[in-house]
């Protein structure tokens, strides 16, 4: 693919999952506690989310808290939870400006009080935003999302895939009128290679991508990177190939 290519007509608008993993290593690999691995992760969410549009993506789902996430010492909980609410309150604040999206996907139930008044007052502040649809996933669980959804499921007789994902993203608090989407790539940093229980239903045909970097280093360029290798695997959903499909048609 020609260089240039890339930015000038994307082929597609892209929605990509990240799991932003490593805050903890690159923090206890500088001397430092658990909590400024998260803090220097909250700075790379920002690079990645003023990045993104420019690189043909119009979904960003960011997997901020897993719901295993509680088993952690409550302390660094508390400091990942500061550091969230101040995110939503402070990116809602520029949100206008950048014309960004932010809601937040998972269980609400759970959730402090403050988390929950950050999360609302954010996604009320940015619905109008149509530029990126940022998602940021909070207590959320793949697997529970989808046995929730099965239960709820269970009186009716027949259930399209389309049914099915309208009611996954309800049980999840995906805003109404924002359409359930498949993700197109997923990215997990620091050099783990597991899904993790994040948005197993959506990534079915995701395209999956492994980097070594610690998220709090990752970069534009390495987004960048990321997208390239992505536009050059051929995505082909179980069919063949079109030219392997006309040899055997012929
Ligand atoms: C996994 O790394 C990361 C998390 C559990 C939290 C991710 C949170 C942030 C990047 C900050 C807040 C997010 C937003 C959207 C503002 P880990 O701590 O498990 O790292 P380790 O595997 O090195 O221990």
């Amino acid at each position: 693919m020609k260089e240039s290519t890339l930015y000038i007509v994307p082929p597609k608008q892209i929605h990509l999952a990240i799991l932003m993993d490593g805050n903890g290593r690159w923090a206890e690999s500088r001397g430092l506690p658990r909590s400024a691995g998260h803090r220097a992760g909250v700075e790379a969410v920002r690079r990645i989310v003023r990045a993104a549009p420019s690189f043909g993506i119009d979904a960003l789902t960011l997997f901020a808290f897993s719901s295993s996430n509680w088993q952690r010492d409550p302390q660094e909980v508390g400091a990942l939870f500061g550091l969230l609410e101040k995110f939503f309150f402070s990116e809602a604040a520029t949100a206008a400006q950048h014309d960004v999206r932010i809601s937040a996907i998972g269980r609400r139930d759970r959730l402090p009080s403050t988390m929950l008044a950050a999360i609302e007052s954010a996604e009320s502040a940015t619905a109008g935003n149509t530029g990126l649809d940022l998602r940021i996933a909070v207590d959320y669980s793949g697997r529970e999302a989808i046995l929730r959804t099965a239960c709820w499921m269970v009186s009716s007789t027949e259930v399209t895939q389309r049914e099915f994902s309208r009611r996954l993203a309800e049980v999840t608090h995906t805003p109404e009128d924002l359409p359930s989407r498949d993700v197109d790539l997923l990215i997990r940093t620091g050099g783990e290679q597991r899904l993790s229980d994040f948005l197993l239903w959506e990534c079915a045909y995701a395209e999956l991508y492994f980097t070594e970097r610690m998220w709090p280093d990752f970069t534009a360029a390495d987004l960048e990177l990321a997208i390239r290798d992505f536009r050059g695997r051929d995505r082909r959903f179980g069919a063949v190939p079109a030219s392997v499909a006309s040899v055997s048609a012929s």
